[in-house]
């Protein structure tokens, strides 16, 4: 099925008739799953208004060009940058004449000729201006340069006339759009990762914890996102940035972490248990900070829930994953964790080495299934991340979840 989870869709309006039509434009890519921000020429804001499209697409429109107030916002090359599809609909002739020519006079053409991201245009005008040979040798010329098209449509026009030049249904070129995107491995699929370490508070100002960075569970979430899913993070407390299209849900505790992944539970496909969570808490949290006293004091600690596998025990698991950081006999505690905890799978790592692991940038693991298992040599954790992500997205469609 075509989606757009995680684009950025760029949409050009130009100044024809079939610009009313860019307004349900914007809900069908929305309805894909894409963002879209809209840039209107002088002639389309005579047809629609700018505010429509304000209010449909959740974003400002952009219009000028010279406009300080709005170059400071998201000017023309931050738009560019912003942009994984410039779409025009409706491209009018005018509009196919400045862009086969290179023009940059107002924003959209500027855009166009600022980013890197594809092209596709959905020409609109009417059929004898479609039929013109000067027409049709900008459109030769801008399809030689990589740009696509979709439509125009045949039929009966505005004007009364019958033949080529009706914008395409708005569905058809949402459909497009999506067509031009390679499907990721993940597209579409929802996928939870728990990560960092947690925090178990003893009183109103201390707590237990661990070194773990989160910078594994971070780069898997956008290898994720990369990979086209729709990716959350539940994240204990880390000093990271999200990726842009992830979704972060900020926790401290395990019991916190488990609620919030359970909650998630009901929408997702793949959940990946990276989190380097505190098997115990503290018995009791002290209402007041506990004062210094005698030279010992005992500390009672309780066993927390263990998130993996209460997820992996629901009754609509997802593709289950866990890790196994282990010091010595990796292999035999990581399989015996895979069948224990009822997973799909498990990466494991020997953190026993000092220079890969916790708080490393580097990291090497071997991924276990139920009847295979694949090593993972030593690397940055972006890539061993993404060759993750590949193995998950191979057993799931090997399982055919
Ligand atoms: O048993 P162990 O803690 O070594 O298992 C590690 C795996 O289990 C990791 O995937 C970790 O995120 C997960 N885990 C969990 N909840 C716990 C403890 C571990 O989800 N309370």
């Amino acid at each position: 099925m075509a989606h757009l989870f995680n684009r950025n869709i760029l949409l050009g309006v130009s100044g024809g008739i079939a610009a009313y039509k860019s307004a349900e434009l914007v809900r069908q890519l929305q309805e894909l799953g894409a963002t879209v921000r809209v840039i209107m020429t002088r002639g389309a804001q005579e047809f629609i208004t700018p505010l429509t499209l304000q209010a449909l697409s959740g974003h400002p429109v952009h219009t000028d060009l010279l406009d300080a107030e709005a170059e400071q916002g998201m000017g023309h090359i931050e738009l560019a940058r912003w942009a994984d599809l410039l779409l025009v609909a409706p491209a009018t002739a005018d509009l196919l004449a400045r862009l086969a020519a290179g023009r940059a006079d107002d924003l959209l053409t500027t855009v166009a000729l600022a980013t890197r991201a594809p092209k596709l245009l959905a020409p609109a005008m009417n059929q004898q201006m479609w039929r013109d040979a000067a027409t049709a040798a900008n459109v030769a010329a801008l399809t030689g340069r990589g740009m696509a098209l979709v439509g125009p449509a045949s039929g009966e026009q505005a004007c009364g006339d019958v033949g080529p030049g009706r914008l395409e249904e708005p569905a058809v070129i949402a459909r497009a759009a999506a067509d031009l995107f390679e499907d990721g491995l993940l597209q579409g699929r929802r996928v939870v990762i728990t990560a960092g370490p947690t925090r178990e508070a003893l009183d109103p100002v201390r707590y237990i914890s661990n070194h773990s960075s989160g910078k594994m569970g971070y780069a898997l979430a956008q290898a994720a996102v990369d990979a086209g899913a729709r990716t959350t993070i539940v994240s204990g407390p880390v000093h990271l940035t999200a990726p842009d299209r992830a979704r972060v849900i900020a926790v401290e505790s395990a019991r916190q972490m488990l609620e919030e992944c359970l909650q998630l539970m009901p929408e997702c496909d793949i959940f990946i248990a990276c989190a380097a969570v505190a098997d115990y808490r503290p018995a009791a949290v002290q209402e007041q900070k506990i004062k210094k006293g005698p030279d010992e004091i005992t500390l009672q600690l309780v066993r927390n829930p263990d998130i993996v596998a209460t997820v992996a025990a629901g009754a609509q698991r997802p593709f289950t994953v866990g890790f196994a950081a282990e010091t010595r006999d990796v292999l035999t505690y990581a399989r015996d964790k895979l069948q224990r905890k009822a997973l799909d799978m498990i990466v494991a790592n020997d953190v026993s080495d000092q220079s890969i692991g916790f708080n490393s940038e580097l990291n090497e693991a071997v991924v276990l299934w139920r009847d295979g298992e694949q090593a993972l040599g030593r690397t940055g954790k972006s890539n061993l991340a993404r060759q993750i992500i590949q193995l998950i997205a191979g057993r799931v469609a090997a399982q055919g979840n």
